[in-house]
């Protein structure tokens, strides 16, 4: 079951229009697709108290939790605030990958919505540690 790519793109600016981001002036939405359907949506919400910040792609995985359903997160759109490509930080890109597999796609957009690249998990972290491997000793 998925979306039409249009409409997830269009939550994420929706998502990237309700961030709180007053300091960076840089707002972020991001939208997860699962593999059971569900769409979570997160946007950045920052804090007076700089390092506090929480990333768009971070509250998009808990709502993905809170929702209590899918765990998996089958395709990830992020809509940054410029003409450049808004990439997920080095956090975000574990983050997702504790939810994501390596062929994972990201689609990453502009302000306008527009898709300036298309990648994947195993693209932008590769060789990840992830749940697998805690007990791997
Ligand atoms: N930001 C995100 O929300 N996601 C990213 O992957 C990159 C950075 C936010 C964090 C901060 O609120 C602002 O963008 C500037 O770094």
């Amino acid at each position: 079951m998925t979306a039409p790519l249009d409409q997830l793109i269009a939550l994420a600016c929706e998502a990237r229009s309700n961030a709180y981001a007053p300091y960076s002036n840089h707002p972020v939405g991001a939208v997860l697709e699962c593999d059971d359907g569900g769409i979570y949506s997160g946007a950045n919400v920052e804090n007076a108290a700089y390092p506090l910040g929480c990333c768009a792609e971070a509250s998009a995985i808990s709502a993905m939790i809170t929702a209590g359903k899918s765990q998996t997160i089958s395709r990830i759109i992020i809509a940054g605030p410029s003409t450049h490509t808004c990439t997920p930080c080095g956090g975000c890109r574990q983050r997702l990958n504790e939810f994501a597999a390596p062929d994972t796609p990201l689609i990453l957009c502009n302000i306008d919505g527009e898709i300036v690249d298309e990648t994947t998990m195993e693209t932008i972290l590769p060789n990840a540690f992830g749940p697998n491997d805690v007990h791997d000793i």
